[in-house]
């Protein structure tokens, strides 16, 4: 992907250098050659602004599909089970740490000093839900557990010194 993205960038970089020097050539001509190649130049840029606007909104709705964020919001819908997580420099503090498999849990963040990022990852790498602690506020994120297992908390905010030690784990039990 990154590979991907270098050598259009490349590309592109390459089109932009040609049209300039295309443009910086046609500065020196006269008459009415100058004049049918800035009418041709008229022609390419209103293509190639459409161009730029329809492929700016096919990659973004193409990309941005599976956005990790959108909603995990509390739905309105009655938790099964409910959380409440402070964030403070630099730990969580949870009342409640186990829930149970396959139950609506509904984390109630808040923090006790500056914003930090409260994010569940599952087996480490996947970040299933994610919602900002903020002193003031209390943000509601409801997350219902498909698999049981430990799910790392990270803080995704940077807040200070030890913001990376700021990690907790849920359980997520079976049955019950
Ligand atoms: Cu808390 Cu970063």
């Amino acid at each position: 992907m990154q590979s991907l993205a270098w050598v259009s960038s490349l590309i592109l970089m390459a089109v932009v250098a040609a049209v300039f020097l295309w443009v910086v050539a046609g500065a020196s001509r006269t008459g009415g050659e100058a004049g049918a190649m800035a009418k041709t130049a008229y022609q390419w840029r209103g293509r190639l602004f459409w161009l730029a606007i329809v492929a700016g909104i096919v990659l973004s709705f193409a990309t941005l599909w599976d956005w990790p964020i959108a909603g995990h919001a509390a739905s309105g819908a009655k938790p099964d089970v409910t959380i409440r997580a402070v964030g403070h420099q630099w730990r969580w503090e949870l009342d409640k740490d186990t829930v149970p498999v396959g139950k609506l849990v509904e984390f109630e963040l808040t923090a006790s000093d500056v914003n930090h990022g409260f994010a569940i990852y599952k087996n480490k790498t996947e970040m299933i839900a994610q919602a900002q602690a903020m002193p003031g506020y209390v943000n509601k994120l409801q997350v219902r557990f498909t698999e049981p297992g430990e799910y790392e908390v990270l803080c995704l905010e940077y807040c200070g010194a030890a913001h990376h030690a700021m990690r907790t784990v849920i359980k997520v039990r079976a049955g019950s």
